[in-house]
């Protein structure tokens, strides 16, 4: 196990104090960071003392460390899980071989790409929350809102590291621009469109939490598995602290489930508008926030059919999640069956990799959509949620702009632009859920549109005044 060093400015376990250029040129780039975090991390809490984790090595028993600061005092740094011993590439062209510890010269474009794409989503996401906090539902999920946060920013980090030290000037530029980007800016939004969606009630969080945090979780799978194994590393120990933010969206959902169930069981129907003027959240209209995260979240597997994607697999940059659970990890014998608008295609397997990801990544979704349909089917309603067809208001791919309901079905343009608001959330819809979200910041109380927690923190109490607002 490699710890990690906290006396320096950047605590890290790359052995930093080594390589002084380097360090410099972070140190340089760490007020800038932290401006950024000021103007566009939560708003108005940046005095509050939150009861926080941080990384402190990156041994799976224990690398975290809990105690309450102030969100600018929180220790961002770079970690990288422990290197591999005579780690070999293992998948592509090149299999078999062993990983690089430098950026080939003929990769290096595309690897600065990836590694900008990844990065890009990380404060993206802060900023599409920075308001959230005006209207938490408890000091639990504020902690847990501020714990995101906090761990997005530090994948900035785990990120501009890679540019700095991999990637020379061209880096320091990257690494400038991300925080120049903002998400939703007219003039220099964030990269992917899904990020630029603005995040203005607790409801979106817990679904972006759910099903755009999942994806971050694919994606980090997939480049944990490159034969660049600086980039493997970083990403090993990400998804460490990725396993939370999906844990708020998972447990979120299913407080809202339960929370509903109780409040159909107490008005003694299930009728939305009733359900609605008791203060919860209609099961329709929660399906329609899952349609809409979901399909949104899908788009960022990228086109169907790529030669980006197989380029990158061929080369040994991008694997697939869990790489080792396949047989084949060369692919050029392979081919997949595409359903697309003009019918099923054979598409080499090396150029549907984006697709056979975004089918994994449904098959992940599904667990929780499993285990909030028991909780309604327990409390006797025949209402189900269900995931949206992946063909359904896709934007990019072979079924971008088709006119497809959520069942996958094609319908006639007209059709599907009259209806497209029972399956997404309308103005309405929004307007609904943005007067349910009133604060509530006084410890052990929660508003009335979502369950407690089962347990709190780091096992305190859910009473415990995990947030203290001055
Ligand atoms: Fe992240
Ligand atoms: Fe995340």
């Amino acid at each position: 196990m490699s710890g990690i060093n906290y006396s320096e400015k950047i605590p890290n376990n790359v052995n930093l104090v080594n390589d002084r250029t380097l360090q410099r040129a972070l140190e340089h780039w760490q007020p800038h960071f932290l401006d950024w975090w000021k103007g566009m991390g939560p708003s108005d809490f940046q005095g509050a003392d939150v009861y926080l984790r941080t990384a402190i090595s990156v041994d799976a028993q224990g690398w975290a460390h809990y105690g309450v600061t102030k969100m600018p005092d929180y220790r961002w740094g770079i970690f990288l899980a422990d290197p591999q011993a005579e780690r070999k590439i293992g998948f592509g062209d090149q299999m078999g071989q062993p990983v690089w510890q430098q950026v080939p010269g003929e990769y290096r474009s595309t690897l600065r790409r990836l590694i900008v794409t990844q990065g890009d989503t990380e404060p993206a996401s802060v900023e599409q929350q920075r308001l959230l906090g005006h209207t938490c539902p408890s000091l639990y999920d504020l902690r847990n809102l501020f714990q995101i946060n906090v761990e997005e920013g530090r994948h900035l980090w785990a990120m501009v590291y890679l540019l700095h030290a991999y990637f020379g000037r061209d880096g320091r530029e990257e690494a400038e621009e991300l925080l120049a980007r903002h998400s939703g800016d007219a003039d220099k939004p964030r990269i992917l469109t899904t990020f630029n969606e603005p995040i203005s009630d607790w409801l979106s969080l817990f679904c972006f939490t759910y099903f755009t945090d999942r994806d971050g979780k694919y994606q980090l799978k997939s480049l944990a598995e490159s034969a660049f194994d600086p980039l493997s590393r970083t990403c090993r120990f990400m998804l460490t602290e990725e396993a939370h933010h999906m844990f708020v969206g998972e447990t979120g959902l299913g407080r809202v489930t339960k929370r509903t169930l109780e409040v159909m069981k107490e008005i003694g129907t299930d009728d939305p508008a009733k359900v609605r003027a008791a203060g919860a959240v209609d099961l329709p209209t929660l399906q329609k926030y899952i349609n809409f995260w979901c399909s949104s979240s899908l788009d960022l597997f990228g086109n169907e059919i790529s030669s980006n994607s197989a380029a990158n697999f061929a080369n040994g940059l991008k694997g697939r999640p869990d790489e080792t659970q396949y047989e084949d990890h060369v692919l050029r014998a392979a081919t997949f069956k595409m359903a697309t608008p003009s019918g099923t295609e054979d598409v080499p397997m090396l150029n549907a990799l984006n697709e056979v990801m975004r089918e994994s990544y449904l098959k992940d979704c599904e667990i929780g959509l499993k285990r909030w349909n028991r909780q309604i089917e327990r409390a006797g309603h025949a209402f189900r949620l269900t995931l949206p067809s992946s063909r359904f208001r896709r934007t990019i791919g072979t079924w971008a702009g088709q006119p497809v309901d959520p069942q996958g079905k094609m319908l006639s343009k007209e059709e599907y632009e009259k209806r497209l608001y029972e399956w997404i959330p309308s103005a309405s819809d929004r307007a609904f859920v943005h007067s349910l979200m009133q604060k509530v910041a006084t410890p052990g109380k929660i508003a009335g549109w979502v369950a407690p927690p089962d347990r709190g923190i780091n096992n305190l109490p859910v009473e415990y005044e995990y947030v203290k607002l001055h």
